[in-house]
């Protein structure tokens, strides 16, 4: 447990966060920006996937009103949202966001630092900040745009209209759409699927896809020569290479008792060489 607020739980292959304030819609106010970072700081030692949900059948209803009211122009240069989700955003290893009922403001904000979001169909996505008087300054107004593109975002942040699960799905917002326990288990799937991978690779696929346009290709040049240097590609290859001479010989021997491996890349699925196979294409997220 991280806090009270937002709780957190060891399942091997990821950690589990629930944003825990139901009776506030999980409305995100200091405490729960505390429990955040404290997660963050756990995250970027252990270097683990995050799948981040809410309680109560919300994601956050937004950031806490209650408190927002009374914060200044000091509070507001200080970032306490936006450099919590900026942190979040950041965290070497995927985060996959389960958005169930609203998420709103700083909720939905929260849901675009992710990597992957998957919804339930009662979901309610968008920024109403224009009518409370302010913007949507943690994420919003750069992130958003990056996901559905400017002439969507624009609409969404300038009338604060808010999406349902379907529109999210069509404007790739979300990538699924499940009721909320398949919601939950898909994104544990992803996490276990992302755990059988090779974890450099994976944090180097991750800083290449923040990076900004101006920084390619020449960050992903200089992300793939750390790669090619390294033990475990080697170890992943041969395991591969291994495979399919093995299953050449068997089949030249006439022991053939399963197809020869095709050339497709290899499906590291658990991680293990053994386990190293063609790819079941009904797999891919
Ligand atoms: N900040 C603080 N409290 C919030 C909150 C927020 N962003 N969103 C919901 N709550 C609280 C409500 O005040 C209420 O608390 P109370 O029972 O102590 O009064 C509780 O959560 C339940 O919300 P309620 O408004 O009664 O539920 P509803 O089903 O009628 O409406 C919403 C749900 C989400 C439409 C409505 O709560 C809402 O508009 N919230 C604010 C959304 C927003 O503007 N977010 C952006 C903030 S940056």
């Amino acid at each position: 447990m991280t806090g009270a607020s937002l709780w957190v739980v060891d399942r091997g292959s990821h950690l589990l966060a629930t944003l825990n304030r139901p009776e506030k819609r999980n409305a995100i106010d200091r405490d729960l920006i505390d429990s955040l970072h404290l997660l963050c700081a756990r995250l970027e030692v252990e270097r683990r996937t995050l799948v981040l949900t809410g309680s109560g059948g919300d994601f956050a209803a937004g950031a806490d009103i209650a408190q927002l009211r009374e914060r200044g122009a000091t509070e507001a240069l200080a970032g306490i949202n936006t450099r919590a989700f900026q942190r979040v955003r950041a965290l070497p290893m995927p985060v996959i966001a389960v958005l169930d009922g609203y998420a709103l403001g700083g909720g939905a904000e929260l849901a675009y630092a992710a990597d992957i979001r998957i919804a339930t169909p009662t979901l309610r996505i968008g920024n109403p900040e224009t009518g409370l008087g302010i913007i949507a300054a943690a994420g919003a107004t750069w992130r958003l745009q990056e996901i559905v593109g400017d002439a969507l975002a624009a609409e969404m942040l300038l009338t604060g209209r808010l999406l349902g699960a379907d529109e999210a799905l069509a404007a790739g917002l979300v990538t699924a759409v499940l009721e909320p326990e398949a919601a939950l288990a898909k994104a544990v799937e992803l996490a276990e699927r992302i755990a059988g991978l090779d974890p450099a690779a994976t944090q180097a696929t991750k800083r290449a896809l923040q990076a900004p346009a101006s920084a390619h290709p020449e960050i992903d040049l200089a992300e793939q020569a750390v790669l090619f240097e390294s033990p475990e590609k080697h170890r992943r290859m041969t395991a591969f290479l291994e495979r399919r001479s093995r299953a050449a010989a068997d089949t030249d021997a006439g022991r053939g008792d399963r197809p020869a491996a095709s050339s497709a890349p290899a499906d590291a699925e658990h991680g293990d060489a053994a386990a190293v196979r063609e790819p079941r294409r009904e797999e891919t997220p």
